[in-house]
């Protein structure tokens, strides 16, 4: 067999998930049963490569013969054989298997600037990454660019921070560089406590060497010898990968002293954080790397000024410098040509919720929000209707299904009371509560809120009591308006981000579903029938055949009847579980 064959399995999470790992043994196996032998080693090899994108298809694998791609999606160990009899041997693809039609839909609107390389190299070969021009830009920026070149490309790109604030990137460099110290650290953000976000762990599971290399390009920009990368501990993958790329790229001599035969040395120390959302914050997470209780200090001064051990430190997240190297390489006009005018390049998000094609996304900045639903994530299931997206995390907010053609940038969200955030967006139908869904971001928030300040500590728990009050029937008038002025009161007088903008879910639910909040205070009713202590559970008489189904399995013995005649609940002991309701095929016993 003379051709050039390459098999790529997703190995992201999702793909190991659904199997990915013995799909690619499987592969090896008949690979090495059939003979299949490469006229050049290095191309007749299967590899796996990071999240390829489509994970609601896992698990994913690419067939490239002879340079043209093939993808099948759902591939479990038993297709693989036929794969390889009548695709690679017998040239004919199994069409029924084939993914192709949906990621040409799925990649359609998406422009992959960050992502260009992941789901392609392979994350746990440097090789791979320098075949793909890995390195290019960082060898470029030390043999042929000074410093403020560099800085000057990124201000001109208009790449701003991507872990949530949005700021300048080449500014906060200009920042660095200018601060008179000894010494300068630069610190990769890649904490990603946000509920609904793994594009911070994909990049770095896909491609590690593009965050290292960013990093490198930095610290040659601002004038630093030292850098980290303070990760969270519940990202093995992405730990482990991000260890072997420092450890390959130290070996390349791209990292330690005097790299790319430079007079610059450069090492990368990897922390691991111990998954507190709050230990995002910039100065908590300093404190975190110093050996302290990661707890944020009122700003200024800002790190670039007086960070790590009181250095100038430059933090930037994890997408911020992937987008580094590509900046590099193709040059700032090509970069801001993608984008809004103040929003520059592209950014990827974690799509989630609702919707059909779950996955990782990156989109050009300016992009509506009905594009990425219906264009990019296939809308979602039949019969369901889209309620609202929640953007930004805890931070964030939901913006209404009545907004659908809000441009996704920096400016238009922040105007609709929600914000891009580091780029978690969870899709909403009719099944989901507002009221709910901002009890689930200030429990989330009033929980990891560091207790430093009071507005922040008490804040946000009376906030979720007023939530939790409302949601278990108990509420009353006058609670939408406490809710509302307890909010602005938080957000004003917080220290830190986290509590500055912990009420945004509340308020957002608020202004555009105040309805809901109205339902289940005046009529003790959940429009959504999401909140179980405003559910009551009925049997109809005329439908059920007394079959027992729901009986034998209520833990409160509630229900009660004779074989074969129609069941009753006895509401006093019901608690609400709503197992009756799931078993039920007849569709006798109603929820209301
Ligand atoms: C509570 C809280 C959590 C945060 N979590 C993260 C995070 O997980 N990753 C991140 O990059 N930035 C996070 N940030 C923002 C960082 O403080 C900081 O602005 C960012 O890392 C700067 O990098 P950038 O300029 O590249 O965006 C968080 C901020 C707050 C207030
Ligand atoms: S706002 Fe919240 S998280 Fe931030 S310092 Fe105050 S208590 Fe801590
Ligand atoms: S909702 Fe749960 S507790 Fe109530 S009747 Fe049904 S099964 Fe029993």
């Amino acid at each position: 067999m003379k051709k050039d064959i390459l098999i790529r399995v997703c190995m992201g999470p999702a793909g190991i998930a659904a199997g990915g790992k013995d799909i690619l043994d499987e592969f090896k196996r008949i690979f090495h049963e059939k003979k299949i032998k490469a006229s050049v080693g290095k191309k007749c090899s299967s590899h796996q490569v990071g999240c390829m994108g489509l994970c609601a298809s896992d698990v994913l694998v690419d067939i490239v013969i002879d340079g043209i791609k093939t993808v099948y999606q759902h591939v479990k160990p038993d297709m693989v054989e036929k794969i390889v009899e009548d695709h690679i041997i017998g040239g004919k693809p199994v069409h029924r298997w084939m993914a192709d039609e949906i990621l040409v839909d799925f990649n359609k609107k998406q422009m992959k600037i960050v992502l260009s390389d992941c789901g392609k190299v392979d994350p746990e070969d440097i090789e791979s990454y320098i075949c793909a021009d890995g390195y290019a830009s960082a060898r470029k920026v030390f043999s042929s660019m000074k410093p403020e070149d560099v800085i000057n490309e990124i201000k001109l790109s208009g790449l701003r921070g991507r872990g949530g604030a949005g700021f300048p990137t080449g500014l906060k460099w200009e920042l660095a560089r200018k601060a008179q110290a000894d010494t300068k650290y630069i610190i990769c953000n890649a904490d990603e406590g946000d509920p609904g976000a793994f594009m911070d762990r994909a990049v770095i599971e896909g491609n590690p060497h593009s965050v290292v290399e960013g990093m490198i390009i930095t610290a040659y920009a601002v004038g630093s010898e030292k850098g980290y990368v303070y990760i969270r501990a519940e990202y093995p993958l992405a730990v482990e990968r991000l260890r072997l790329a420092v450890k390959q790229a130290e070996d390349k001599g791209f990292l330690g002293k005097r790299i790319f035969n430079s007079d610059k040395n450069f090492n990368i120390v990897i922390k691991l954080g111990a998954g507190a959302f709050v230990c995002g914050e910039e100065t908590a997470l300093i404190a975190s790397i110093e050996g302290q209780r990661g707890m944020p200090r009122s700003k200024p001064p800002f790190p670039v000024n007086k960070g790590l051990w009181e250095k100038p430190t430059v933090i930037n997240n994890v997408e911020t410098l992937a987008n580094i190297p590509y900046i590099i390489k193709k040059g700032h006009a090509w970069y801001s040509s993608y984008g809004t005018e103040k929003s520059k390049g592209t950014k990827v998000f974690a799509l989630t919720g609702k919707i059909k094609n779950t996955g990782l996304i990156e989109v050009p900045m300016g992009i509506t929000l009905r594009e990425i639903i219906y264009d990019i994530g296939g809308g979602l299931d039949e019969g369901k209707n889209l309620k609202a997206v929640q953007t930004g995390g805890p931070s964030g907010g939901c913006i209404p299904a009545s907004m659908l053609d809000i441009k996704f940038d920096y400016e238009s969200l922040a105007q609709a009371g929600s914000i891009v955030g580091s780029g978690g967006m969870i899709v909403l139908d009719n099944d989901d509560c507002m009221v709910n869904i901002a009890e689930y971001f200030t429990r989330f928030t009033q929980s990891e809120s560091c207790g430093k300040c009071v507005p922040c500590r008490i804040g946000t728990k009376r906030l979720l009591e007023i939530l939790e009050k409302i949601t278990t029937g108990n509420g009353e008038e006058g609670d939408i308006e406490k809710l509302e002025e307890l909010s602005e009161y938080i957000k004003k007088t917080s220290l830190c981000g986290l509590g500055q903008t912990a009420p945004n879910p509340v308020l957002s639910t608020i202004k555009y579903f105040r309805n809901e909040y109205e339902a289940h205070i005046r009529e003790k009713k959940c429009p959504a029938k999401v909140c179980k202590h405003l559910l009551i559970y009925a049997i109809h008489k005329d439908i059920c055949t007394g079959c027992g189904a729901c009986k034998r399995v209520c833990p409160q013995e509630a229900i009660v009847g004779d074989h074969k005649f129609p069941h009753r609940i006895e509401h006093i002991k019901c608690i609400k579980c709503g197992a009756c309701y799931d078993i039920c095929r007849l569709n006798a016993v109603g929820r209301s």
